[in-house]
């Protein structure tokens, strides 16, 4: 039916007939003459109909915008002036000879250019009007370059892509299972999977030796830009590798990748950072190097002070004290800090004092804050010497348990250096490694893993898990680029009483160890050799390389941030037929008002 690409059509085809099928962009009367705007997934060519073809004039004159055409006719030089250098087909238009119209089109819901007036909803409603545009085009395109480059890279490197199973048994990953009822086993369920965890550690005993798969998986949990109940990870497991040669040839495939579609060149090596340094300066296991700006520690200085919302969480064990100095903020209003405080109220915050600093030779006379009377003299000095502050600076404090003040400072950083244009321009990665194995809950006083069950300690703590649990750190490691998580993985426990172990320390009791995961203690008698992996957030990485503030950008079916799909309406309710052979009987919540 076409013979080229719309946006593909250039100088190099004048004098060329050309025929093309694609959709009106947009068509414009131009007393006599008819302009079309000709738009196909490789972009957008002008076609023009004059009245000499009255026939053909007449069926262009019926066009609509995104009715869709095809067209024959032959290319030509744009008259001088009217040369777009914008557009990569701006040199040429085509002489319409020949238009058909196949497909007639309603109004659409919104006109391509002026989507940022219709809200998500309608958008992800009309997915497949809204993916017409280039900008959604160009970023699905990019993502399937990613995953062609990606996979290049696996296949390259002696990885087998094999598909592990949808329907499943839970796999722990944190979040809640989406559940899929057996009518073959009445009262009995799949869950869909979190990731293919246990099936690729299975692969591995299985002597697959490398393996990787671009998979689906599904987490009930809370949404956020950067989350989505069903999303894409790149996994992979090695056998017989320890972490240092396998972060390596992760990183190398995350350069290739970059370099592939941007050009780019990412360091090499990335530089790695243990979580305790990272949550020290930065607040953060995930940790944006763009941002110049650090946490300073000052609970040492805090313990006696007068000033209980300081000196209560520097006593605390649990709690932390952390300065954080903003160069040149000492030009901060009253009504930006009231609003950076009512930003670190949203991660649990309950203030944020803050010392001016204006001239640092007068002493405590050159700087400005509600809490000095409350700190004694050398206690001032000692922390503008920590904090390295210049007059002119302003220098922020959070008090609280180490996790608010982590999570506040944390993302007060990242907020800090954009809102005054700190940001480095480019690409920061780096691994985040040295994990603690566990963290403990205060509320059901439990130790969680912080990565998955299965993880292995660091060799020379296998010792301390019962006794220090604490103290334990595990092999685990975090790709993290410009603050966001893009990967994360671990080398694996593989012996079977070691695992045993771990259960029981996470309050596994042996019957739930059998029921959930019998069938990973019984491979691990069977010869299961040393292995790792990790999993890629391929909509993240897409997202980070699109320049796109959202993963739903980069997918082409997302769902809302409820969960549901506007465009089929998912999830809906299923006939009392469809229920009955499921042996499901639904209990509507009850309405408030009830
Ligand atoms: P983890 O749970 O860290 O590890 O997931 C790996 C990566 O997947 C991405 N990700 C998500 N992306 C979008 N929406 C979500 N809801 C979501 N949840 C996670 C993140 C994350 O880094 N089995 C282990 C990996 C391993 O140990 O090999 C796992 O799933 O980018
Ligand atoms: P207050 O004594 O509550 O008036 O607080 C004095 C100053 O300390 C104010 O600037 C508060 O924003 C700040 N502040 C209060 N609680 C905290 C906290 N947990 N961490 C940091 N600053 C705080």
């Amino acid at each position: 039916m076409r013979s080229h690409y719309c946006g593909q059509v250039n100088a190099a085809h004048i004098d060329q007939e050309v025929e093309l099928c694609g959709w009106a962009h947009r068509r414009r009367d131009h007393g006599g003459v008819i302009f079309i705007d000709l738009r196909d997934r490789e972009g957008l060519v002008q076609v023009v109909y004059d009245p000499d073809l009255p026939e053909v004039f007449a069926a262009a004159e019926q066009v609509r915008n995104e009715f869709v055409l095809r067209i024959k006719g032959k290319v030509r030089a744009r008259p001088e002036g009217t040369v777009n250098p914008e557009l990569p087909t701006g040199e040429i238009e085509i002489l319409g000879r020949e238009l058909e119209i196949l497909n007639r089109a309603d109004t659409p819901p919104f006109q391509l250019d002026e989507h940022e007036k219709v809200s998500e909803d309608i958008r992800l409603k009309y997915r497949y009007v809204d993916l017409r545009r280039p900008e959604m085009l160009g970023r699905i395109k990019l993502r399937a370059a990613i995953v062609r480059a990606l996979r290049r890279y696996l296949d390259d490197h002696g990885f087998l892509d094999i598909e592990t199973p949808m329907l499943t048994k839970a796999t722990p990953e944190g979040a809640r299972d989406y559940l899929v009822p057996s009518r073959t086993h009445p009262g009995h369920f799949f869950a869909l999977p979190q990731s293919p965890q246990l099936f690729k550690q299975l692969l591995m005993m299985s002597g697959m030796d490398r393996y990787y798969q671009v998979v689906r998986c599904f987490r009930d949990e809370d949404l956020r830009a950067d989350r989505q109940p069903e999303f894409t990870q790149l996994d992979i497991e090695v056998s017989f590798m320890d972490e240092h040669a396998f972060m390596e040839l992760m990183e190398g495939m995350t350069r290739d990748v970059v370099k592939d579609v941007h050009g780019l060149a990412l360091p090499d090596p990335f530089p790695r950072m243990t979580y305790a340094e990272a949550m020290r300066r930065f607040g953060s296991d995930r940790p944006d190097l763009r941002c110049p700006l650090e946490l300073t520690d000052v609970g040492d200085l805090m313990a006696e002070v007068e000033f209980k919302v300081f000196s209560g969480p520097a006593k605390d064990p649990n709690g932390r004290v952390a300065a954080l100095r903003l160069p040149g903020g000492g030009g901060l209003t009253r009504k930006e800090i009231d609003d950076y405080t009512r930003f670190v109220g949203i991660y649990g915050a309950k203030g944020l004092a803050y010392i001016k600093v204006n001239e640092l030779a007068k002493g405590k006379e050159g700087l400005q804050s509600p809490i000095l009377k409350f700190l004694p003299d050398e206690t001032v000095a000692t922390i503008m010497a920590r904090t390295e502050a210049r007059d002119g600076d302003l220098v922020f404090f959070g008090a609280d348990k180490a996790g608010i003040v982590n999570e506040a400072l944390g993302a007060l950083r990242v907020k800090l250096g954009q809102d005054r244009g700190l940001m480095e321009e480019g690409w920061r990665p780096l691994w985040v490694i040295d994990f603690p194995m566990f963290e403990h809950d205060e509320q059901s006083d439990r130790w969680y893993a912080l990565h998955h069950p299965f993880t292995a300690p660091k060799d020379e703590h296998v010792d301390l898990l019962e006794q220090a649990p604490h103290a334990c750190y595990s092999r685990a490691y975090d790709m993290v680029l410009n603050g966001t998580e893009v990967g994360g993985g671990s080398i694996r426990i593989h012996q079977m009483d070691l695992q045993q172990r771990v259960f029981r320390l996470l309050g596994i009791s042996e019957a739930e160890q059998q029921e959930k995961f019998g069938f990973l203690l019984n491979a691990l008698r069977f010869g299961a050799p040393p292995h790792g992996g990790m999993a890629f957030g391929l909509d993240r990485l897409v997202m980070l390389l699109a320049g796109a503030d959202s993963i739903r950008d980069v997918m082409a079916f997302p769902k809302t941030q409820t969960a549901a799909c506007p465009l089929t309406s998912a999830p809906s309710e299923v006939s009392a037929e469809q229920l009955r052979e499921l042996s499901i009987r639904v209990r509507k919540p009850q309405k408030e008002e009830d």
